[in-house]
């Protein structure tokens, strides 16, 4: 297992002053910066698109910067993030007419590439690709909204792409979004993640550090 990652969701930080809310994370401890795409089509809510990641890297945002794209087809917009400074770009493979391509146009772009499986969605789309690709992201709510529950039966599915993982013998993260707070950090780490997406618990929170530290002891323990 690779060391665990704390990777604050903007969605549920203050958009108004959105380089000063990551300054904010980043100096609070957080290893990488999660940036939620939404296009109103794949799913029901409209966010930010790649204008705003190339400015957060104007702003001076060196983090690495983890796209999810939930979006409806992907390979121009694969393309605009490669060129607007993204690190991680993932996307969900329903939403790809052609997954292998897909993958293929991000890590040409010099950008590390990852599948993301709805709660309903079955791991299988790993089969052929999991040579392509660098991460592994599990939604533990359905994507959308941010301060939604956790769907308990994610952990299960954490420990099969877990399995799937070190079978492998890639380094391949696999990473957790919906839900997750300080008090079921725990068993998601011990369900095999090792990159933990957080929105709302973190940003919902007057002490970005306080939050990120519990987070981490909690892992830890
Ligand atoms: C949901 C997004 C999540 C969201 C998580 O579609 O992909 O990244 O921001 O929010 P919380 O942590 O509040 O569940
Ligand atoms: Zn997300």
């Amino acid at each position: 297992k690779q060391p665990e990652l704390i990777a604050p969701s903007i969605l549920s930080a203050n958009f108004a002053r959105l380089g000063e809310e990551v300054d904010s994370v980043l100096a609070a401890g957080a290893d990488i910066v999660h940036f939620d795409v939404m296009d109103n089509h794949y799913v029901p809510n409209l966010t930010i698109g790649p204008m705003v990641c190339e400015a957060l890297r104007k702003h001076g945002v060196t983090a690495p910067i983890d796209v999810h794209l939930m979006v409806s087809p992907v390979d121009d917009l694969i393309r605009m993030f490669v060129d607007a400074g993204a690190s991680y770009i993932t996307f969900h493979p329903e939403a790809s007419n052609h997954v292998d391509r897909s993958l293929q146009l991000i890590r040409d772009g010099g950008c590390k590439a990852g599948l993301v499986f709805n709660p309903a969605t079955p791991l299988s789309h790993l089969d052929y690709v999991m040579d392509k690709v660098d991460m592994i992201l599990l939604m533990s709510v359905n994507p959308g909204f941010g301060g939604q529950k956790f769907i308990p039966g994610t952990l299960d599915k954490l420990r099969q792409a877990r399995k799937r993982i070190d079978d492998s013998g890639r380094e391949i993260r696999l990473e957790i979004d919906g839900g997750v707070k300080a008090d079921n950090i725990r068993e998601i780490a011990e369900a095999g993640a090792d990159t933990f997406v957080a929105g709302s618990a973190i940003f919902n929170t007057d002490d970005y550090k306080a939050t990120i530290d519990a987070m981490r002891a909690e892992i830890a323990r």
